[in-house]
């Protein structure tokens, strides 16, 4: 049986907040990245709550972290501009540049990005309340992102950088940019993914404008400098505001060649909608997924509750790749959902500079409201929250809720909770999770919990034509970085991950000659006397 949780820490008082947690003063943002320079603006400006509510004389607050600037449509499109005439079609200094040197330029990037570690973590913590150690972990896990794509674009470029010669023609084959992109990442990851998108696409030699997420937004302003010196002018612009004022306009001019956006599928089909060209448009989308969680009879249920306590509310349930549904065989419901109970009940809830916290509160405004109405819903419907505590609210603090049974007829069977809410759904014929994978508009992940081989291999089969990773006994993840992350359906367009990203934001290019002694003699002397970053026999050690 769980116990009531403990939820003092959860709404922290001001004195509770450890000396290297405090910001000195608020973050007033004021600047924006155009044509390498930070324009000051003087214009409207967005506050940032933080989402960690503080307790104080009246209800719990969230505490105002800082502000950043409102552009507009005027400015979005000059920085848009910027990163057009960067490119100048593909015949900009850094489109042209050989590769070498625009690793150069990340390797600068990143090493100045390090040292920004522990303010760009404070922030991110703040901001969107993730735990500290998890803040680190995402911090630390992007610069080890970044470091790999450069060794996997060397690892390209080595295999590149020979003629192959096929039925008397001499070609060499590289991967050259696309053009403008545009790029995106969601609030949950706010750092880590969008590098996963933003790096590649400028190693590979486009130019890119950045509008960072409507959460998590701070945390780019110790990182302004060093975007600023390590690019040329152009090559990376970052603009701030409301989306839906400043990035549809982008999409319209026509110029934007890649839309990199990590977000929800509604927002990426009006954006895709709005380009006057549509088959010009490349896109690479991270959207949205509901994978679920299958546990047959013979699961293993204390490794199976571990793996769903991990894979439901890691970050409180706010990562793309969450179980976001457990079907379990009705013949071990029972036990599993006691041990679920107890597991949760076991979390330590509290503020994310908390040692060991494991549920923090959630940024999104109105969040609590939304999930409190999916459980009230499901609760009409005839299904209970399991655990002690469950759904509990204190300011921005959302208690994890088990809700059993959970049916077709209610909105927690298809609707993506992003949040710390678990709906599990009795089962007693595999066919019931099947029709539910196979009528989803999602197809990321999956997770099956069982013993049987045989049985697991019946189910593999028709299951990774559904979705894009089935996962034996572990819950799903988008890691390892080398690991191909993607989706069917609604939730993704395009391959991620290290190497992926890179031929992602590129495109196969080749200079080809017949051979004879005219291009044998041209060729020969454009590489000995290296007239060309593209045609080149350069190896990159
Ligand atoms: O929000 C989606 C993230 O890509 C999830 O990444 O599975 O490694 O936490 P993760």
């Amino acid at each position: 049986m769980s116990t009531q949780p403990d939820l003092s820490r959860v709404v922290p008082r001001p004195e509770d907040i450890p000396p290297d947690m405090r910001l000195a003063s608020p973050v007033e943002q004021d600047h924006w990245l155009i044509d390498g320079r930070l324009e000051t603006w003087t214009g409207g400006r967005s506050d940032v709550p933080s989402a960690v509510c503080l307790s104080g004389d009246g209800d719990p607050a969230p505490m105002r972290l800082g502000s950043f600037p409102r552009l507009g449509e005027r400015e979005s499109l000059a920085a848009l501009d910027a990163a057009v005439r960067a490119y100048d079609s593909g015949r900009g200094p850094w489109p042209t540049l050989p590769v070498e040197e625009r690793i150069r330029h990340i390797e600068e990037f990143v090493a100045r990005m390090a040292e920004k570690r522990d303010e760009v973590v404070r922030l991110l913590v703040w901001e969107i309340g993730k735990s500290l150690a998890d803040s680190r972990k995402e911090f630390d896990r992007t610069v080890e992102y970044v470091r790999d794509t450069i060794d996997a674009l060397k690892d390209l470029d080595r295999v590149s950088s020979r003629f192959v010669i096929e039925d008397g023609i001499a070609a060499q084959i590289r991967r050259g940019p696309l053009g403008v992109v545009l790029c995106m990442g969601p609030y949950n990851y706010p750092l880590n993914e969008t590098f996963t998108t933003l790096i590649p696409a400028l190693i590979m030699g486009n130019t890119v404008v950045f509008k960072p997420p409507r959460l998590g937004v701070l945390l780019f302003a110790p990182l302004l400098e060093a975007f600023r010196d390590s690019f040329p002018a152009g090559v990376l612009n970052i603009v701030y505001g409301e989306g839906k004022e400043i990035v549809p306009p982008l999409l319209r001019s026509g110029r934007v060649d890649v839309l990199a956006f990590i977000g929800s599928s509604h927002v990426a089909d009006s954006l895709k909608k709005d380009h006057p060209r549509p088959h010009r448009l490349r896109s690479v989308l991270g959207l949205d997924a509901k994978n679920p969680a299958i546990i047959l009879p013979d699961a293993d249920l204390d490794l199976t509750v571990k793996e769903c306590v991990l894979g439901a509310l890691s970050f409180n349930g706010q990562r793309c790749t969450a179980l976001k549904i457990l079907f379990v065989h009705r013949r071990i419901a029972e036990t599993f959902l006691q041990k679920l109970g107890a597991a949760i009940g076991d979390l330590p809830a509290g503020a994310p500079w908390d040692d060991g916290v494991r549920l923090t509160p959630l940024p999104e405004p109105g969040k609590t409201a939304y999930l409190t109405e999916l459980v009230e819903e499901a609760r009409r419907k005839g299904a209970r929250v399991m655990n002690e505590g469950g759904g509990t609210v204190r300011g921005t603090y959302f208690h994890p809720a088990v809700v059993y049974p959970v049916g077709p007829d209610m909105r927690l069977y298809h609707e993506e909770q992003f949040g710390p809410v678990i709906p599990v759904v009795p089962f007693d014929d595999l066919e019931e999770p099947i029709r539910f994978m196979v009528e989803s508009n999602y197809g990321q992940q999956v997770s099956l919990f069982g013993r049987d081989a045989r049985e697991l291999a019946r189910l593999i089969d028709p299951l990774v034509n559904q979705v894009c990773r089935v996962n034996l006994n572990s819950q799903c993840q988008r890691g390892p970085d080398t690991f191909p992350f993607t989706g069917r359906k609604d939730s993704a367009e395009g391959t991620l991950s290290v190497s992926d990203a890179l031929r992602v934001f590129s495109i196969r290019t080749l200079v080809a000659a017949k051979q004879g002694a005219l291009n044998v003699a041209i060729l020969n002397d454009i590489v000995r006397e290296r007239r060309s970053n593209f045609l080149s026999t350069d190896f990159i050690f």
